[in-house]
């Protein structure tokens, strides 16, 4: 630790020692993370202040880019680099990569003291532990086959929320006559993809998903299903692209998620598809959620829960030791704050035996459904959102199914041939 990270630790041990915490060792750590909407950063701020009275506290870096690409990006080229953040967000499958190279810290002294055997969910337990025991801490987990309504505008168009995909495309359709956005989009390719997702479980049902989009099973993607998802996939983006010529808004083209949520909250759109980051966004800006915007799950995926988690890996380093790993994921291990930074974060928590009764009404579906769902065999991982395959298989089945949606001269069979080639290379 250099001589002036010393004495900026005890200068804030001082402080917080003047405030009345009992500041026993103060430690500066650095974490490498996505958050950056407003209500991600609202999230981020309950971790700073729960780090503050564990006495430690957080330098954050965070790199743009909803999804994570961008920062996992960063995270290897620093890794290469023997330059590691102190913890990272992270999620899926690729902490069991990272853990393969010899790189965590694991942190089996704290599940047992938080009693995670116990109170994780096993598809929680599955992706934090590896051979090496936990090397990584569950934080949120998040639904992504909502679709958000804005409520005045569904009234004024004398509309229902959708149950099914042919009455989503009507209800776009009418919106666009009156010159309203039907679906508020972000356009990069994990966004675009996420919707496909959708289409997918709607398509053919969850086992399908799993075995098209988890498996990567080749007999599965070459099916009368998939071409059927690709289609209504392809109306969705014709639906889209002239709707938007007819709103004049040629800056939606680069759009974020969250810029797309304004667009929710603003009376602009009619719906929004995609994680429940969206009811952190809403929440933040103060918009009354479910009566302003409401969450109904995704066309034809009633009882289906599509999730993806957030996890964070303790990296080694000489400034960064096991006991420093402890110390700080015995603190993000608390109860308490992960009820509140779920809480605000519009996901749920990873652990089963947190009280739910304070948390919004959406969030109460939430986790009512992902019991059902977990219990029935009708949770599935998101491939888009880094569950489910490789990051390398992930990427490119994701940019595969974006060309599909942003070119129309690209065919069903086409998209379907060139994602059989890259699960057999996977
Ligand atoms: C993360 C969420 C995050 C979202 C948008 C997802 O991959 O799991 O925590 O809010 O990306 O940035």
């Amino acid at each position: 630790m250099t001589q002036s990270l010393h004495r900026h630790r005890t200068k804030l041990a001082l402080l917080l020692s003047l405030l009345g915490f009992n500041a026993v060792a103060v430690g500066e750590v650095e974490f490498l993370h996505w958050w950056t909407s407003n209500g991600e950063r609202k999230a981020l701020s309950v971790l700073d202040e729960h780090l503050i009275h564990s006495s430690l506290s957080v330098s954050t870096s965070s790199v743009l880019g909803g999804g994570g690409d961008s920062a996992m990006t960063v995270l290897q080229a620093r890794a290469l680099a023997g330059n590691t953040p102190s913890f990272a967000q992270i999620e899926g499958p690729s902490i069991k990569s990272w853990d393969a190279i010899g790189i965590l810290h694991n942190i089996n002294a704290v599940a047992k003291q938080h009693q995670w055997d116990d109170v994780l969910y096993p598809l929680t337990i599955d992706i934090n532990r590896t051979q090496n025991g936990y090397v990584a801490l569950p934080l949120t987990l998040h639904r992504l086959n909502w679709l958000w309504v804005n409520h005045q505008l569904l009234n004024k168009l004398g509309l229902e929320a959708p149950k099914t995909w042919p009455d989503m495309f009507d209800a776009m359709q009418k919106a666009r006559q009156e010159g309203i956005m039907p679906l508020a989009i972000g356009k990069q390719p994990w966004q675009i993809a996420q919707l496909f997702e959708s289409l997918v479980i709607a398509s053919g049902g969850v086992d399908f998903y799993n075995t098209v989009l988890v498996d990567l099973n080749k007999n599965n993607i070459d099916s009368d299903q998939m071409r059927h998802a690709l289609k209504q996939f392809r109306r969705l983006s014709e639906l889209l692209e002239v709707s938007e010529e007819s709103v004049n808004s040629t800056e939606l083209s680069n759009q974020k998620w969250d810029t797309a949520t304004a667009a929710l909250a603003n009376n602009e759109a009619l719906f929004q598809l995609g994680g429940d980051w969206i009811l952190g966004e809403l929440l933040a800006e103060n918009i009354s959620v479910p009566s302003h915007i409401g969450c109904y799950p995704a066309p034809q995926s009633h009882n289906i829960f599509l999730y993806n988690m957030d996890s964070f890996i303790f990296m080694k380093s000489k400034s960064f030791t096991q006991d420093d790993a402890i110390q700080l994921a015995n603190a993000l291990a608390d109860k308490e704050f992960q009820t509140r930074f779920n809480q605000v974060k519009g996901s749920i928590p990873v652990r089963s035996d947190i009280d739910l009764s304070s948390f919004n009404p959406c969030q109460i579906q939430s986790y009512k459904d992902f019991n059902y769902a977990i219990e029935h065999g009708l949770a599935a991982p998101s491939m888009t959102d880094s569950m489910a395959v490789n990051p390398m298989a992930q990427q490119a089945i994701n940019s595969e199914i974006f060309r599909y949606y942003r070119d129309s001269s690209v065919t069903e069979g086409e998209v379907i041939k060139r994602i059989i080639s890259i699960a057999e290379s996977n």
